[in-house]
């Protein structure tokens, strides 16, 4: 279904989804013998979610061996997939950990879906993390993850509000002081906001951040030149399997700035890293190119305010 304006979900449908989806590879890549990320609420969180196929993904009932016979060009593709949510998941954690070890004591985690960093991050005493998502998303994690009897490492606060309305406010409601330097983090989220959103949230960001501050997230190249259709057929394995996810309709595509050159324009010191570079750093095999990712070569990018 197409987006607009003002569309909403939960976690079994349209954005919300995938933020599932994320969380699977998270639950699989934290029982990999490369022992890069441990996440372990994310396999919970995504039984309870309850889409059938990420449930058997996480439960290993549907492995890669299983997925090849389903669909034999996906194996590969989904072991690439898990491998870069274990780079990807460790690249947040390192910036979170070394934003707190130079001392920033507010963290916000933007569009936090399944994100379990406030329960599983050795975050110092004082510190309070906001994690900012749709309310059907906040509501269920903080419901799901306090049946499991999960407790937060850090004072954690919820602002369930939309991205695209007036978030400063309630997230100051909930307590940010501008005045003190903020840690920023936007995983996974871009692609899903059209560009000027994408533009107000980091004018947002820059209002907000005092002095010192951090941000991280990622930079997609394929968006500029983003074909809905050859998208649509890599990832024609999703109906393979049994999902019902058109990710491509989810997408806002074309032209749009690099946060990174936005954000330098507004003072920010930013440095980014291919991930292909991120495979090399922790140590994991870079992915055969694949001509048809229509993401291309992502970006992680993370800077400060001097
Ligand atoms: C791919 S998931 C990433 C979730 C999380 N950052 C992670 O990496 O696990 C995308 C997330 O963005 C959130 N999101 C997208 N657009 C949003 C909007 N306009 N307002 C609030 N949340 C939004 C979705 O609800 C979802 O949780």
């Amino acid at each position: 279904m197409a987006r607009t304006d003002d569309d909403s979900w939960d976690l079994a449908s349209s954005v919300g989804a995938t933020a599932t989806l994320v969380a699977t590879g998270r639950a699989i890549a934290s029982r990999d013998a490369h022992g890069l990320i441990d996440d372990p609420f994310a396999a919970p969180l995504v039984r309870a979610v309850g889409i059938d196929v990420f449930t058997k993904m996480v439960d290993g009932e549907l492995d890669l061996d299983a997925l090849a016979q389903l669909a034999p060009d996906a194996a590969g593709r989904a072991r690439a997939n898990i491998d870069e949510m274990a780079v990807r998941t460790r690249f947040f954690d390192d910036f979170f950990v070394s934003a707190a070890a130079g001392g920033i004591r507010q963290a916000v985690i933007l569009a936090s879906g399944l994100d379990s960093r406030a329960y599983r991050l050795p975050w110092p005493e004082d510190t309070v993390v906001y994690e900012i998502d749709q309310p059907q998303v906040i509501e269920f994690k903080t419901r799901t993850l306090a049946d499991l009897g999960a407790a937060p490492t850090a004072h954690r606060r919820t602002v369930p509000i939309d991205l695209r309305d007036d978030w400063p406010a309630a997230l100051q409601a909930a307590g940010l002081n501008p005045a003190e330097p903020t840690a920023w983090c936007a995983e996974g989220l871009l692609i899903y906001l059209p560009p000027e959103a994408q533009d107000r949230l980091f004018d947002n960001i820059a209002a907000l951040s005092a002095p010192g501050s951090a941000v991280a997230t990622e930079f997609v190249p394929g968006l500029k030149d983003f074909d809905p259709e050859k998208a649509r057929a890599a990832t024609a394995t999703f109906s393979q399997i049994g999902l019902n996810l058109d990710m491509p309709s989810l997408i806002y595509h074309g032209e749009r700035h690099s946060a990174a050159d936005y954000l330098s324009a507004k003072g920010w010191q930013m440095t980014g890293i291919t991930r292909s570079e991120l495979f090399v750093r922790n140590g994991l095999p870079v992915p055969d190119r694949d001509e048809n990712d229509p993401m291309g070569e992502i970006v992680y990018v993370s800077g400060t305010l001097g």
